[in-house]
């Protein structure tokens, strides 16, 4: 049943958390997954609707099930399942590891198996896999263990999202548990500092990840502009587009999964070009899934650096950022990225933020970059004469 490329590369699509958290309901799911299609997003690859914490009844009913809450899903959970189905997308739902869930619902915990086949009943196709109420005395490596073995044995192909906010070293052990993503930080909020923090976290992780285990840095935050109804996520006011486009490239290169955080059905023309940046999207789905390597300006390395990924077809995805205050320069010099000065090579320069070919530059790139901002290039190695 097991199929093999599943999550092969980053999931991308849309979960309920970071905008609604508790406030969730059948109209609100379905609407999503509708926004998705009208908006071209699907089109573009965003392909899970996810619901998250605060679904279900407080209570199991008297098999041990888990039972959707019928004021806010008052068709069940296949409905909605049958109905995200129905616009060509993937479903997906929410569950912990411990005894609860984070917001106090009914976790997985030694109902493991029982949960998964019932996801699987309902046609969830991705599951996220939380860490609240973990009993101290188990280790999290056997608890994902054990969800992963369910799902991969519940007779449906569901991905496993493993949520344990970078603790007990997961990405040292995921990859053996045979989940598709972990999630290697606390919860995202909708603000600069939360952005830069998040990524710095994971820059000396970028080898961890790869094809079909895939580093989540958390959901995004890219066009919320403060409209979450938790007071832990709207902490400190939201960003500017500018920096939820510089949030999206770097979880994009980073190869985190996409997993959209605001209200789809009201996204602003800011927002629906920052996700549906094609170029940016190539970049994160790229078959082999490398993550970046970082060269930091050598007069100023902790604010401003360069990613490099390099692409299947030859080329590298390079990404500028400027996380200071002020407008700094970065000056990127070939040789650190394998290109001899002897060798009359250089490289032709795609801006994908502009869409312009920027023509073939030799030895060195060089470009002053705005306070919080990025340069997204794809350069590909040419002959100078
Ligand atoms: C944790 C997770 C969040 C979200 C909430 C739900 O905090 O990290 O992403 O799922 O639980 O309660």
């Amino acid at each position: 049943m097991q199929n093999k490329y599943l999550a092969m590369t980053p999931p991308m699509g849309w979960n309920s958390w970071n905008t609604f958290t508790w406030n969730i309901n059948e109209e609100l799911i379905c609407g999503a997954a509708d926004a998705l299609c009208a908006s071209g997003l699907k089109d573009k690859g965003y392909e899970y609707v996810v619901i998250d914490d605060c679904w279900s009844l407080k209570q199991r009913d008297e098999n041990g099930r888990l039972v959707a809450d019928p004021e806010k899903f008052p068709n069940g959970m296949k409905a909605v399942a049958d109905y995200v189905h129905s616009k060509g997308l993937k479903f997906g739902m929410y569950s912990c590891c411990g005894t609860h869930t984070c917001a106090g619902y009914p976790g997985s915990f030694e109902h493991e198996f029982v949960d998964a086949e019932t996801f699987a009943s309902w046609g969830v196709d991705y599951l996220k896999y939380d860490n609240c109420y973990k009993p101290k005395h188990i280790d999290g490596e056997i608890l994902y263990k054990r969800m992963s073995l369910a799902l991969r044995n519940c007779g449906r192909d569901i991905v496993l999202s493993a949520c344990n906010w970078g603790t007990e070293d997961v990405h040292s052990w995921i990859q053996g548990s045979g989940a598709q993503l972990f999630r290697s930080t606390g919860d995202i909020q909708d603000n600069w500092q939360s952005v830069k923090n998040l990524f710095l976290s994971q820059l000396d992780k970028t080898a961890y990840s790869g094809p079909f285990c895939h580093n989540d840095i958390d959901m995004l935050i890219v066009g919320m502009h403060g409209s979450s109804n938790n007071e832990f996520i709207g902490a400190l006011g939201a960003c500017s587009d500018l920096e939820y486009r510089t949030h999206f490239a770097l979880w994009a290169i980073m190869g985190s999964p996409l997993m959209i955080g605001c209200d789809v059905r009201k996204m602003s023309a800011a927002t629906l070009e920052t996700l549906g940046n094609e170029d940016l999207i190539r970049i994160n789905q790229d078959i082999e899934c490398r993550g970046p390597y970082c060269i930091r300006q050598w007069n100023n390395p902790e604010n401003v650096m360069a990613l490099v990924k390099p692409l299947s077809d030859g080329s590298l995805a390079i990404c500028f950022v400027n996380l200071s205050e002020t407008r700094s320069e970065m000056s990127l010099q070939f040789w650190d990225l394998g290109i001899p000065y002897a060798a009359n090579m250089g490289l032709e320069f795609y801006n994908c933020y502009t869409k312009e070919n920027e023509g073939k530059f030799a030895e060195r790139y060089v470009a002053q970059i705005e306070p919080h901002d990025t340069m997204v290039f794809i350069a590909k190695p040419a002959k100078l004469k």
